[in-house]
């Protein structure tokens, strides 16, 4: 991770975005919250699409006027999800701390490699203050729609790749979220100390 000094650190709030399909992304963003000042939690498409009318304008305060942010996401193909890809490709020079989930077990291969893939998508041209990945719950009616796909095809679910969906459920769960508030305290420490 790079070193940050406390004069980057130049207001005492800070944005949470989170970007979700299920919700666990939402449950990390409120950890997130529990652990420091903050604005927000906003929904990434919120912050990505700057739009008409109302929405207006939120995309610019968030994107230039803050030196760190708090971005929590969802795993898809093995990495970020493209909402929180596409966020961290508009930043530059923020500090950022990451909180994600995914449907594997967090101490597994499959998750060191997404922790690989999101902190080089985010090393560059930012720093990273920190990083937590933990287990999120997968839905089941995803899971129930994959095992009924024909035994051969692709992308049918077996009943050993459905056991592991039914040990996701849960997750995050309150250890998870205290490790997650945890992980934002320590990473601001680290700036502020
Ligand atoms: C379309 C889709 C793709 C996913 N891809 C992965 C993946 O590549 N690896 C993984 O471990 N989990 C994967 N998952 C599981 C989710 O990352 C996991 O359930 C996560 O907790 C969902 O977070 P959310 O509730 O914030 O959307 C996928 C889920 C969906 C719906």
């Amino acid at each position: 991770m790079n070193d940050i000094t406390a004069a980057t650190l130049k207001t005492d709030k800070i944005p949470i975005v989170f970007s979700t399909v299920t919700g666990n992304a939402v449950k990390l963003a409120n950890a997130a919250a529990s652990a420091c000042p903050h604005i927000g939690p906003y929904n990434a498409y919120y912050v990505l699409n700057p739009g008409e009318g109302s929405l207006r304008c939120i995309s610019d305060d968030i994107l230039n006027a803050y030196p760190t942010l708090i971005l929590t996401y969802w795993c898809d193909l093995g990495s970020a999800d493209a909402a929180t890809v596409e966020l961290i490709g508009r930043l530059k020079n923020k500090n950022l701390i990451l909180l994600g989930s995914l449907g594997t077990p967090a101490d597994g291969k499959h998750a060191e490699k997404v922790r690989e893939r999101v902190e080089s998508l985010a090393k560059k041209g930012n720093a990273l203050l920190g990083h937590y990945l933990c287990r999120g719950s997968i839905d089941l009616a995803r899971s129930e729609r994959k095992r009924a796909i024909a035994e051969g095809a692709p992308l049918h679910l077996d009943e050993k790749g459905f056991a592991r969906h039914l040990e996701s459920q849960g997750h995050p769960d309150d250890g998870e979220l205290a490790a997650a508030a945890d992980a934002v305290k320590r990473a601001l420490a680290r700036v502020k100390g």
